[in-house]
């Protein structure tokens, strides 16, 4: 069966792009039942930079949780935990063999997140797209649901799987497609439409968190920056407008529809209007799953049964694919 896998760091809360970019890619890919899917909580990514280690553990378990609650059916997709299917580190390893340390160089997220002080980042921050791959690989996935951020370390896994496939003479590891698509693969921060909404923004304001409340939710909303023209009635009409056009993307994406239809049907609204409808839908959409995600959180014991049955399901697929990795490398099992 041709498989679906994707990722999402325990790193913090989840916020409205890791839902709209990422999360309900993932239950669209599992309702539609062509691949089988796999979700993943990347607890071994998410140690490259510091972790506490209760507020990782609480971090992984509410993702989870946030997975559950926006429909991921832990019997349709295997949902699991990195650190728990260890065939995820151990083809890493060999990718670290088969990557070159130019091509992580060259990783905007690595310039990004090392800053000007790559001497003081850890090697694992380094290494990062290496385990990425891996966790791709180690599944012959072929396609990966992800943001508009993450398209370059799916280019770099098939450059991985290439490099391997050729020095090896063999046809093993499959070439990855990136999936991104829709309005919302670069959700912006609501308070500067030319930064990506982050979890670790300092400006809480920034963006919304999958825990907010509905209070929260629209206080955040309508507070968001926006230039003071009204709405245009076409796409060409958001052109330099960044702050507007996030607003208008996130409006589209959460009602399903397209940008285009959602300006000819606001045509010339003034965003303070636009805000408030924006506001009710996000509220409507997220409310129920944020409630949902506090419910599980009270019976983590149940959350890690979940894990631990899909770690058991993965492994199903993950060892053998590592055996014959290690067999093609040459090492006596
Ligand atoms: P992470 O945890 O930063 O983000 C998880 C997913 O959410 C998407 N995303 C966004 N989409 C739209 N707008 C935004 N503002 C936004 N912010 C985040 C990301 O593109 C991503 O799809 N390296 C990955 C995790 C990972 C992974 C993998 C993904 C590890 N192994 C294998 C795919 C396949 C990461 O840090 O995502």
């Amino acid at each position: 069966t041709p498989r679906v896998f994707s990722g999402i760091q325990p790193s913090g809360g989840l916020t409205l792009g890791n839902y709209l970019g990422a999360i309900t890619k993932f239950t669209d890919w599992q309702n539609r039942g062509t691949h089988q899917t796999v979700f993943c909580m990347v607890d071994l990514h998410a140690i490259t930079v510091p972790q506490a280690p209760e507020t990782l553990r609480h971090n992984t378990r509410e993702l989870c949780a946030g997975f559950l609650a926006s429909g991921i059916d832990p019997e349709r997709s295997i949902l699991i935990n990195q650190s728990q299917v260890p065939e995820h580190a151990q083809l890493a390893w060999i990718f670290n063999c088969v990557a070159r340390m130019g091509w992580m160089g060259r990783m905007t997220q690595w310039k990004d997140k090392s800053g000007k002080n790559a001497e003081a980042a850890s090697l694992g921050l380094f290494a990062y797209p290496a385990l990425m791959a891996a966790d791709i690989l180690i599944y012959h996935a072929t396609h990966v649901p992800v943001g508009e951020d993450q398209k370059q370390h799916i280019e770099l896994t098939r450059d991985i799987a290439a490099k391997f496939n050729h020095d090896y003479g063999v046809d093993f590891f499959p070439m990855t497609e990136p999936v991104i698509e829709g309005a919302a693969t670069r959700i912006m921060s609501l308070k500067d439409g030319t930064k990506k909404m982050s979890k670790s923004d300092p400006v809480e304001a920034s963006r919304i968190n999958l825990t907010d409340d509905a209070d929260a939710i629209a206080k955040k909303i309508k507070k968001a920056k926006t230039d003071p023209d009204p709405l245009p009635g076409t796409v060409e009409g958001l052109e330099g407008r960044p702050d507007a056009r996030n607003l208008v993307n996130i409006y589209a994406a959460l009602s399903e529809s397209s940008v285009a239809d959602v300006l000819a049907a606001n045509d010339g609204k003034m965003f303070g209007y636009f805000k408030q409808d924006l506001a009710d839908l996000a509220v409507t959409k997220l409310a129920p799953v944020s409630s949902e995600m506090a419910r599980l959180m009270q019976d983590p014991a149940e959350i890690d049964r979940i894990l631990a049955r899909g770690a058991e399901r993965a492994r199903e697929i993950t060892v053998p694919i590592l055996e014959r990795t290690y067999d093609i490398v040459g090492m006596v099992r």
